[in-house]
């Protein structure tokens, strides 16, 4: 069975979260030097990685997970089944506010496990983390 018909419990965690550990090498952290990866299952089986990129004007750092996202549509992908996250820090770092509504605008029922060098997996869903989201059906 194939990722695009199959139901959550047949998704390969283990290997998105493998993904997304190995991803967070590559980021670019002199502010923080907190190391994120997202990886990002697409609906057709495809994954997208992506790495925090940090800037000097802070507010202008790019997280793990848009990263991700924005690799994953700028391939050609605008669904998702799921998205592993690994950060470098003892605690699990859960995604931000924004990543969370960016996330919601494709898959609003997206599956997440996260990770960290001293915690998890924990499984949640974007409906718990972002129960009531902004969408474009309410813009009109
Ligand atoms: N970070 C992410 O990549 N994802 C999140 O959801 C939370 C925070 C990054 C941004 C910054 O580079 C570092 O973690 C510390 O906030």
């Amino acid at each position: 069975m194939n990722a695009h018909n199959s139901p959550s419990t047949s998704i390969d965690f283990e290997d998105l979260r493998r993904q997304a550990r190995e991803v967070a090498r590559r980021a670019y952290n002199p502010y923080s030097n907190v190391q994120v990866g997202a990886a990002l299952l697409g609906a057709n089986g495809q994954v997208f990685t992506g790495c925090n990129v940090e800037n000097a004007s802070y507010g202008a750092t790019l997280c793990a997970e848009r990263s991700a996202l924005a690799h994953a549509v700028s391939s050609g992908e605008q669904s998702f089944l799921a998205l592993a996250i690994w950060a470098s820090p003892q605690s699990l770092l859960m995604p931000c506010g924004i990543c969370r509504q960016m996330l919601f605008e494709f898959s609003p029922n997206l599956e997440i496990v996260i990770d960290s060098k001293g915690a998890g997996p924990k499984r949640v869903t974007l409906a718990e983390l972002l129960p009531s989201g902004v969408k474009g059906s309410d813009l009109v």
